[in-house]
């Protein structure tokens, strides 16, 4: 192995010569100013898989020195390994712990395990220079903890993994229909209640069986203290989604005043158990503005993040058809429907967002009251998930943008159109399938396409019922992903996939290293199958179970 099969690629690499240098007990490790946070996390990260113990004081044989060179760009690095010192210099303190990402991928894939497993191993660096910078500035994961709850420490793990992609954006998806993870000390309730549901539909919602336990949990305000710290110091930024108006039910279960009391006895709903697109939203009513607006207040103190996701997404609008409180805000309003209805709900809160500071983000949904005065408020930016439609027309209004098409990078859709699959809804998209993803649609113009900010791909974890699902759904597609957001890429035709299943022979092993339970080229391992339900055959199931 040459030490170069780097994943993202690198825009520029040079191999200097066929040489190599060693990393020894005596290598030190030198943090310039503002570079202390990456020596820490280099210093414990490769001194857990190496067993060297990198001091500080320059080495006796050679050191790595880290330091910020501001004439890089921001996320940029150069890394330039020949004689000692090996050189690590970035844009910023992000550019340094990129540049010490790409580090530990020229090491042997053992440098991703947490203790040593070969004492004397050699830690051989190639004689390299790299000049590298992500295309994209929102490189982004979502993550769906609400329809199956991931535990924290998956979360810690899942932030260690996207760094280790250099990716910047954990989409949290916090709230939904099936269950409410984050706590609200105003509402508490809302975990009380809102976080367990009684039993949960197996599989696509066509599916005839449950299963009957109960299924939940949340994250303590500490929890999230700690998730978002621990995030920062991987340069991740963590987007909290609070799923409103649609995807509400486990609030209203908690809350039935949240609900169109009008329409239905909100008191006798419960956390929803079943998926699709439910009929029990958001009454657009004030004491919903409040409640919501405290729900955000706790929510602000908690995610330093420029933006907060506010969702959006499938609001069905039989309810506020029926209600006659809705009906009646409409008309006060002098809006023209339900659909301007939602905008005036979502612009309230992208006004009450921008009034702290913030931008509102959501789903592409909240363009369809339109994009100017009852629409979007200013600074809005959308995630584009019914294709690329709502992306572009949000850019041509001056909105900024987030690619993530259902088709294309929708995690939870199969990876393979073999009966072995376990999870076997949705397209099929393959691992080329996303290697040949492009989140700028040619139909935008350059000026237009600046408000692409990037791209993310979306793990909706309905038919992920424990950690090891949404890692096999997740990986290897993520890689690809990476590639996408971080890397130049020509043109999809124009990609080398080639290579990059070449670089994707040494991944693997770096994967294995991180205990990634990854869906493999040949497919799926034997537990990973999944021939029906939770591996039960199922008599009489529709196909897509
Ligand atoms: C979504 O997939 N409902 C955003």
């Amino acid at each position: 192995m040459t030490g170069t099969e780097l994943i993202p690629a690198p825009r520029d690499l040079l191999r200097n010569d066929a040489g190599y240098i060693s990393l020894h007990a005596e290598t030190g490790l030198e943090a310039g100013p503002g570079t202390e946070g990456v020596a820490r996390w280099l210093r414990a990260t490769l001194g857990a898989a190496t067993g060297l113990p990198f001091p500080e004081a320059p080495g006796a044989r050679g050191r790595i020195v880290l330091a910020i060179d501001p004439i890089l760009p921001p996320e940029g690095y150069r890394l330039v390994v020949d004689e000692f010192p090996v050189l690590i210099q970035g844009g910023s303190a992000a550019g340094v712990f990129y540049g010490a990402q790409t580090l530990r991928q020229l090491l042997d894939p053992d440098a991703f395990r947490r203790a040593p497993v070969r004492p004397g191993q050699d830690w051989d660096l190639p004689h390299i220079t790299i000049e590298d910078s992500p295309r994209f500035a929102w490189r982004g994961l979502m993550l769906d903890v609400a329809r199956h709850f991931l535990p924290k420490d998956q979360i810690l793990r899942h932030l260690d993994l996207m760094a280790a992609h250099k990716l910047n954006v954990l989409h949290f998806h916090l709230t939904d229909d099936q269950g409410w993870r984050i706590e609200i000390e105003r509402y508490p309730r809302l975990t009380e209640v809102g976080s367990w549901r009684a039993r949960t539909k197996f599989g696509h919602r066509a599916s005839p069986l449950w299963e009957e336990k109960p299924h939940g949990g949340y994250y303590t305000k500490d929890d999230i203290r700690e998730i978002v710290a621990y995030a920062a110091e991987r340069h991740i930024s963590v987007v909290p989604e609070i799923d409103i108006p649609g995807h509400s039910q486990a609030a209203i279960a908690a809350y039935p005043e949240l609900g169109n009391t009008d329409v239905i006895d909100t008191t006798s709903l419960t956390v929803w158990d079943t998926w699709g697109i439910n009929k029990n939203v958001l009454a657009p009513t004030d004491n919903t503005l409040r409640f919501f607006e405290g729900v955000f207040e706790e929510v602000l103190e908690l995610f330093p993040s420029t933006f907060v996701h506010i969702g959006g997404d499938e609001c069905a609008k039989d309810q506020w058809k029926e209600s006659a409180g809705a009906q009646a805000r409409i008309r006060e309003l002098g809006l023209s429907d339900e659909d301007e209805l939602q905008s005036w709900f979502i612009r309230h809160f992208g006004n009450w967002l921008t009034a702290r500071g913030r931008r509102l983000i959501g789903w592409d949904e909240i363009l369809e009251g339109g994009t100017t005065e009852v629409g979007l408020a200013a600074g809005a930016a959308v995630s584009s998930w019914r294709g690329y439609a709502g992306g572009i027309t949000a850019a041509r209004a001056g909105h900024d943008v987030v690619m993530c098409p259902e088709q294309q990078v929708y995690l939870d859709h199969r990876q393979d159109g073999g009966p072995d699959e376990p999870v076997p809804i949705g397209f099929v998209r393959t691992l080329e399938d996303v290697f040949r993803f492009e989140p700028v649609p040619s139909e935008l113009t350059p000026d237009e396409a600046r408000h692409v900010l990037g791209t993310q791909a979306n793990v909706w974890t309905e038919v992920m019922e424990d950690p090891a699902r949404v890692d096999y759904q997740t990986y290897p597609r993520l890689a690809a992903f990476a590639e996408v957001a971080w890397s130049w890429l020509p043109a999809p035709a124009e990609r080398d996939f080639a290579d990059f299943e070449r670089r994707m022979t040494v991944h693997y092993r770096r994967l294995d290293a991180l205990g990634v339970g990854y869906r493999p080229p040949s497919g799926p391992r034997p537990w990973q199958r999944r021939p029906g339900v939770l591996g039960r055959p199922i008599e009489g199931a529709p196909p897509n179970v």
